[in-house]
């Protein structure tokens, strides 16, 4: 079965082989009047003008790009999509001025978000992240990484990391599970963290890395969170079974953990607003990505966003993500995200769509198989109401999808989820 996307105005393929550093970071390999081939769920051929036609059989989908913006199906590389319930009672708190960590020491933020999570039947927090997918899917996103962190006991994390697999199966968003345990310290270890610690240790990583529940491992790295000698501790814990590092690092202030994830060669250090100049040289040095979220640092009200341009020309390959969560960002929608790195960090169109494709990919160890449109890759794209790549980041706050295709189907057209 073939589909085949014609006249494109723009195909922004993305391609090039492997991750976007430095100078390249800003070449999406753009093609003018382009198409592209699919046979089944993979890309078949692109190229430019009339070359499609010799594919064209009589059940041949055909597709009219003319006026449209077509790329690799968007990448959310950091999420933490999986929880129960909202957190909009924190919004007087967070205007006059009480901070993100303050309210998390007096019980609220992730801590109120564990407690509705533990209390939620794991049929209806599939059903409940269920709708984040859709809305994500309608966006534009054709894969996601999905961490947990919102039940932080044995039987939640693994009911998170459950609904992580059964969204994986069941949904055509293709998953990428994350263990982050070390989200915060539970109430009931208040006064043992080490305790705490220990269970992670010595019993949920065994568990989860057994069992196949997740690829990744992640820590939040901040003051009056886990620490540095912590972090290290989880971390290659994690890698001890097999699993790929992650860090939440310098979200807030910075404690080190740009430079803790180029002396562990992390796949990925995330957040990184208050990073150093020695972190940036720690995580180039050791080719370890930088996942940025802009939208994080606008709902934080943080005034400023990561050093992302400074990072680019330092040659660090920059990805971004929504980090789509119930306290920081509380948002689906990665095309806005694009539009917080341009005007926010001053990245370019070309870097910031590598950024959420590509890169992306790459971060979450999917690389050689999705991100961009080339011969071989899966058949993942999203074809975007927008003349240009630049109008597509210029014309923000508005949901520019015409269609997406995944595994080479239509799954979303006129504005809607199609069902299977
Ligand atoms: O990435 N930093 C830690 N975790 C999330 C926020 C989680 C929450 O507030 O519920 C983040 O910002
Ligand atoms: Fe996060």
């Amino acid at each position: 079965m073939r589909l085949i996307i014609k006249n494109v105005s723009n195909l922004v393929t993305c391609a090039g082989k492997c991750i976007k550093k430095g100078k390249e970071q800003n070449n999406a390999n753009i093609i003018e009047n382009g198409y592209v081939v699919v046979k089944d769920d993979v890309i078949e051929d692109i190229g430019s003008g009339e070359g499609y036609v010799k594919f064209i059989e009589e059940d041949t989908i055909l597709i009219d790009g003319n006026g449209k913006t077509v790329t690799p199906g968007l990448i959310d590389p950091h999420t933490h999509a999986v929880y129960s319930g909202s957190r909009e009672n924190e919004l007087p708190l967070k205007l006059n001025k009480v901070s993100y960590i303050d309210i998390l020491k007096a019980g609220g933020g992730i801590l109120s978000t564990v407690e509705n999570t533990r209390r939620a039947e794991i049929s209806d927090l599939f059903n409940e992240s269920k709708k984040r997918l859709d809305t994500m899917l309608l966006h534009g996103t054709t894969t996601i990484e999905s961490k947990s962190g919102y039940g932080l006991n044995f039987q939640d994390e693994v009911k998170i990391l459950q609904v992580n697999k059964m969204l994986n199966q069941s949904h055509p968003i293709d998953v990428v599970s994350t263990y982050l345990g070390a989200h915060a310290v539970p109430p009931e270890f208040k006064e043992d963290r080490e305790g705490y610690i220990d269970l992670m240790l010595n019993t949920v990583i065994p568990y989860v890395a057994e069992n196949n529940l997740a690829e990744f491992i992640d820590c939040f790295l901040e003051e009056g969170v886990f620490n540095l000698d912590e972090a290290e501790r989880i971390l290659k814990r994690g890698r001890e079974f097999g699993l790929k590092l992650k860090v939440h690092a310098d979200e807030i202030v910075s404690i080190k953990g740009a430079e803790l994830s180029g002396k562990l060669k992390a796949t990925s250090a995330e957040h990184l607003v208050a990073i150093s100049d020695t972190g940036i040289r720690e995580m180039a040095d050791n080719g370890v990505i930088a996942v940025l979220l802009p939208s994080t640092s606008f709902y934080l009200m943080l005034s400023r966003f990561a050093p992302g341009r400074k990072m680019i020309t330092n040659n660090l390959a920059v990805a971004l993500a929504t980090d789509c969560n119930p306290g920081t960002s509380p948002t689906e929608n990665l095309q806005n995200v694009m539009t917080y790195a341009c005007f926010g960090m001053g990245l370019l169109p070309e870097e910031i769509i590598n950024a959420v494709t590509i890169n992306a990919a790459y971060a979450i160890g999917r690389g050689e198989t999705i991100g961009s449109i080339e011969k071989g890759k899966k058949a993942d794209i999203t074809i975007f109401n927008a003349k240009n790549l630049n109008y597509l980041i210029y014309h923000f706050g508005v949901n520019a999808v015409y269609k997406v295709i995944k595994n080479g189907k239509i799954m979303v057209e006129n504005r809607k989820v199609k069902e299977e």
